[in-house]
């Protein structure tokens, strides 16, 4: 009796010990604390994760299963449309339910989707939700943190499955007007029907993206290309994204775009492998003050590494060019390195300084691929 006890004591201190966020956030969202050291909660159903994630308490969530959120709230189906991109109607292309107005004046077809994927859960301040091992999948519902939330790390949790036929089916994670300190962490996004990670319009501040895997992977392609064109949007006004280690694959545009009105996006995109991309990776508005520094990545098989706008872009591919970092970042950049791929550019040096005190550590472009593909992800903390 004693001695089982007190193995069964040691088993739950051990458990809460393990339960949480594994590592420190770093870069421009570092000091992100999330649910700090709240107890941490393990919900049961798809009510109980919307309930912590949506409540004022600081919040600790640990998902040990799939929390699947297709047919919670019904099906629609109503006008949408068929536009120009979709050059393979019914043989993998994506048609587009009329978000925002979007099918106006193009051809209507009926579209029958599921109406949770449309909408995110609107997740509060303080919260951290992290997946145990390969087991935290929701799937069929985005995040968002909107409207003055702050202070939230998703770590080690696969997004899936948000109506990825149709565009406007739903984004995995929006980030829209938050109060800034936003870490995702060895996450997985897979089958979104529109935007795998969004920012903007309104500011959002400091958010680190890291470790993460974009998956393009997709039947219903607006490329007609198995390859996902909606991949990262960032538009946040005056947003600083650090965008590290992470792996973005089977994609056929936006990876990302950047742009932003006001003092716009500045991202920062270092050591990441991009890999298998039809059409564009970088594309940068050339409206919009989007900023772009990239140092350090691998682009593998990438068919237009930046498609236009490259004036707000600082990409080096040989030592003397990164050296202009020396000066205002108080370090030499990585250089980026291509293979099988078309032409990055990319020289302007005047915003290297808006970077300063980011804090990241690069490696060389060349232990990248290998170790992108090992470490980004779920399953990998
Ligand atoms: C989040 O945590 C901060 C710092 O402890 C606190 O000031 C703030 O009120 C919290 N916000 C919510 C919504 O709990
Ligand atoms: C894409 O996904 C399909 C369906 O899951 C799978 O059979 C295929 O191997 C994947 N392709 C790539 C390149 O990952």
């Amino acid at each position: 009796m004693y001695l089982s006890q007190s193995l069964i004591l040691s088993f739950f201190a051990s458990q809460v010990a393990a339960a949480g966020v594994v590592g420190e956030a770093f870069g421009f969202a570092k000091g992100t604390t999330g649910g700090g050291s709240a107890e941490p909660v393990y919900p049961n159903d798809i009510k109980e994760l919307t309930g912590y994630l949506t409540d004022n308490e600081p919040r600790v969530i640990i998902l040990q299963k799939e929390f699947n959120y297709i047919g919670s709230e019904g099906e629609v189906t109503e006008d949408g449309c068929r536009p120009a991109s979709n050059t393979c109607p019914g043989n993998g292309g994506q048609d587009a339910i009329n978000g925002a107005n979007w099918c106006n004046g193009q051809p209507t077809v009926s579209v029958t989707y599921d109406k949770a994927g449309t909408s995110a859960i609107n997740v509060g301040s303080n919260k951290s939700i992290v997946g145990e091992g390969t087991s935290g999948v929701i799937r069929g519902k985005g995040l968002r943190i909107a409207n003055g939330a702050k202070n939230v790390i998703i770590q080690n949790v696969h997004i899936t499955e948000l109506n990825p036929q149709y565009i406007w089916g739903g984004d995995a994670i929006t980030i829209v007007g938050a109060g800034g300190q936003i870490w995702i962490d060895h996450v997985k996004t897979s089958l979104i029907g529109r935007q795998h990670i969004v920012s903007g319009y309104a500011p959002s501040n400091g958010i680190t993206i890291s470790n993460t895997e974009i998956d393009g992977n997709t039947s219903w392609s607006a490329s007609c290309d198995n390859r996902h064109y909606w991949a990262l949007l960032l538009i946040g006004q005056g947003d600083k994204i650090t965008f590290q280690n992470n792996y973005v694959h089977h994609t056929s545009g936006r990876s990302p775009k950047v742009g932003g009105t006001g003092e716009g996006t500045l991202l920062h995109a270092v050591n990441n492998y991009f890999y298998d991309n039809s059409g564009h990776a970088f594309s940068i508005a050339a409206e919009e003050n989007g900023r772009v520094i990239a140092e350090g990545n691998v682009f593998e098989k990438v068919k237009k590494p930046i498609e236009d706008g490259d004036s707000k872009m600082f990409a080096p591919q040989d030592a003397q060019t990164a050296a202009a970092c020396e000066s205002p970042l108080g370090y030499k950049c990585e250089v980026n390195v291509l293979s099988g791929s078309g032409t990055l550019t990319g020289s302007e040096t005047s915003f290297l300084g808006d970077a300063k005190g980011e804090g990241v550590t690069p490696v060389p472009a060349s232990e990248v691929a290998a170790s992108v593909k090992a470490n980004a992800g779920v399953g990998k903390l």
